[in-house]
C-alpha cells in the first residue's frame, strides 16, 4: 500500500513555479519607515495590520479567551527541532504530492476562512485563482463572502482543487447543511471538510471589544442565494435563497456583542455526533475530512464512522483555549489512521494539521511526523489583504519555495524518502514516521536512509 503522500509521478499536472512583478514587493509606506521587503508571512501580516480596518485585522488575527493556544501552537512548532541528514543528492527535489488522488505542488492546502472580502473586494474569488495558479487545493468556508459556485468559476477554465468546508447547522438549518452539500458536490468540489470544533463558538472578546459585525455591502453569500443574472458568469445558486440560517444576527452586532457570536449561538448545532458522519455519506459521494480532531480515539472514531481522513487543528486557537497543540497532538492521530493503532480492515485515511504554520520548516516537520499536508489558514488573509489575488499567490507560493529549500537542506529528495529521524521532539525523543503499513515502512527504511 503506497502513503498518501505522492511520488514523482504525480508532479506533471503541478503547474510551474509563479513569477512576480516586483511592486509588490514591499509594504506600503507606514509613516516614515522605509520600505520593508515582504519576504515571510509575517512580513505580509504586519503589512496587513497598516492595511485593515481594525474590526477586520483583529477578528482575523484573535484568539479565543487568553489566547493561550495563540501562542503555544507556535511554540510547540519551534520546539521540535530538525535533524537533518546531510550529502544526499536534492538537485532534483520535489515538494509535489498528491491529496485525495490529485497532484498538488506541496503538500499545502488553504484552510477554510471566514469572510475574505473584508480583506479584499476580490475576497474568496481571488484566492481560489491564486491557490490554483500554486498548484494547491483551496478549501472554502461555509462562511464564505462569495458563494461556492462563483468560487467554482473564478480560475480561469475552472481548474484548481477544491474543498468545501461545512458547518452542519442544527433544528430546521440542518436543511440547509444539505442543500450545501449537495451544492458543492454538483459545482466540482471534490472534498468535505466536516468542522467539528464549533458545538458553539469559542469565547473571543477581541470580537466582543470591537462589536464586530460584518461590514455593510457584505453578505454570507452561501446563505442568500447569490445569483447572478444568468449568464453574468459571477454568481451563484440559481437564484435560489437558502432557507432557513439566520444570518441577520451578522450584520447586527451592538456594543458588547459579536455579531458572529450570535450567529454561531443562533445557527450552530450543539448536539451533532458522529452520526453525522455517516449521514453526509448518505447525502454526497464526497470523502468526508473531519477538521478539528486533538485526539488518537476522537480520530478512529470518525474514521469508523466513515471519515476518509483527519485535520489536526484547534481552529486557529480560536475555539477552546489552551488545547494540545495540533503538532503535539499530530503522532497519536496519525497512528490511530493509518498506522499500527488503526482498526484491522480499515484503510489508511489522510491526515492534515493545521496551527501557525508558517514557514516551509514546519511543513517539513508536519509531513515528517506522519502528516499528509498542512493547512495554512491567516497568512493567505495577509497575503489577500495587502494584494488580492497576487499577494495570495506570493504567499503560498513563497512557501512552497521555502518548502522545497528546507527539503533540500535537510536531506529530503522527495516525500517517499524522508530520511528516518528527522524530528526531534520537544522531550528529547527522536520521532519517525508513522508507517502507513510494513511494506510501505520498508520502502521508507531501506535505500538512502537508515
Ligand atoms: C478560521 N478557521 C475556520 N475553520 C473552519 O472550519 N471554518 C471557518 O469558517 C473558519 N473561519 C476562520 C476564520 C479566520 C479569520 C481564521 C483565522 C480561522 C480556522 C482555520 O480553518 C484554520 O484551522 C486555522 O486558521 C489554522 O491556523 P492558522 O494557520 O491561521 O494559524
Amino acid at each position: 500500500m503506497a502513503p498518501n503522500v505522492g511520488t514523482d509521478t504525480d508532479a506533471g499536472a503541478v503547474p510551474p513555479p509563479l513569477t512576480f512583478d516586483p511592486k509588490h514587493l514591499t509594504a506600503p509606506p507606514d509613516g516614515d519607515a522605509p520600505p520593508r521587503l515582504l519576504l515571510n508571512t509575517a512580513d505580509w501580516q504586519a503589512a496587513a495590520k497598516t492595511l485593515l480596518p481594525r474590526q477586520v485585522y483583529d477578528y482575523y488575527a484573535a484568539g479565543a479567551d487568553d489566547l493561550v493556544s495563540l501562542s503555544a501552537n507556535a511554540s510547540a512548532l519551534a520546539a521540535h527541532a530538525l535533524r537533518p541528514r546531510v550529502l544526499v543528492p536534492v538537485g532534483s527535489v520535489s515538494a509535489a504530492t498528491s491529496l485525495l488522488g490529485v497532484a498538488a505542488a506541496a503538500p499545502i492546502v488553504v484552510a477554510p476562512t471566514a469572510m475574505h472580502r473584508m480583506a479584499h473586494a476580490d475576497g474568496e474569488l481571488a484566492v481560489a485563482r491564486a491557490a490554483a495558479a500554486v498548484g494547491v487545493p483551496m478549501t472554502l468556508s461555509t462562511m464564505a463572502t462569495s458563494s461556492l459556485e462563483a468560487v467554482a468559476a473564478a480560475p480561469a477554465g475552472g481548474v484548481g482543487t477544491r474543498w468545501f468546508q461545512l458547518y452542519v447547522f442544527g433544528g430546521a438549518a440542518r436543511a440547509t447543511a444539505e442543500k450545501l452539500v449537495r451544492r458543492a458536490q454538483a459545482a466540482g468540489y471534490t472534498a468535505l471538510v466536516l468542522t467539528v470544533d464549533a458545538p458553539v463558538y469559542g469565547n473571543r472578546e477581541t470580537d466582543v471589544r470591537n462589536s464586530f459585525a460584518l461590514p455593510a455591502g457584505l453578505r454570507l453569500a452561501n446563505f442568500v442565494g447569490d445569483a447572478p443574472p444568468a449568464g453574468s458568469g459571477s454568481g451563484g445558486a440559481a437564484g435560489e435563497p437558502v432557507p432557513p440560517v439566520a444570518v441577520a444576527d451578522m450584520d447586527k452586532a451592538s456594543a458588547g456583542s459579536s455579531g458572529l457570536a450570535s450567529f454561531g449561538d443562533t445557527n450552530l448545532d450543539p448536539n451533532l455526533s458522529f452520526d453525522c458522519i455517516a449521514w453526509l455519506r448518505s447525502i454526497s459521494t464526497l470523502p468526508v475530512l473531519v477538521k478539528g480532531c486533538l485526539r488518537g480515539d476522537d480520530a478512529a472514531a470518525a474514521m469508523a464512522a466513515g471519515a476518509a481522513g483527519i485535520v489536526v487543528s484547534n481552529h486557529g486557537a480560536r475555539q477552546l483555549d489552551g488545547t494540545v497543540a495540533p503538532i503535539t497532538a499530530l503522532r497519536e492521530v496519525v497512528a490511530a489512521v493509518k498506522g499500527p493503532d488503526r482498526p484491522a480492515g480499515s484503510p489508511p485515511g489522510l491526515v492534515l494539521v493545521d496551527g501557525a504554520i508558517r514557514r516551509g520548516t514546519d511543513v517539513l516537520k508536519a509531513v515528517a511526523l506522519g502528516a499528509d499536508a498542512v493547512m495554512v489558514g491567516r497568512p493567505v488573509l495577509w497575503g489577500l489583504a495587502v494584494a488580492g489575488e497576487e499577494g495570495v499567490a506570493r504567499v503560498l507560493g513563497g512557501l512552497v519555495e521555502e518548502v522545497r529549500r528546507a527539503m533540500m537542506l535537510a536531506g529530503v529528495p522527495a516525500w517517499d524518502r524522508i530520511p528516518r529521524g528527522l524530528v526531534v521532539l520537544p522531550d528529547g525523543r527522536v520521532a519517525d514516521r508513522v508507517p502507513v503499513d510494513p511494506s510501505a515502512w520498508q520502502e521508507e527504511a531501506g535505500g538512502d536512509v537508515g
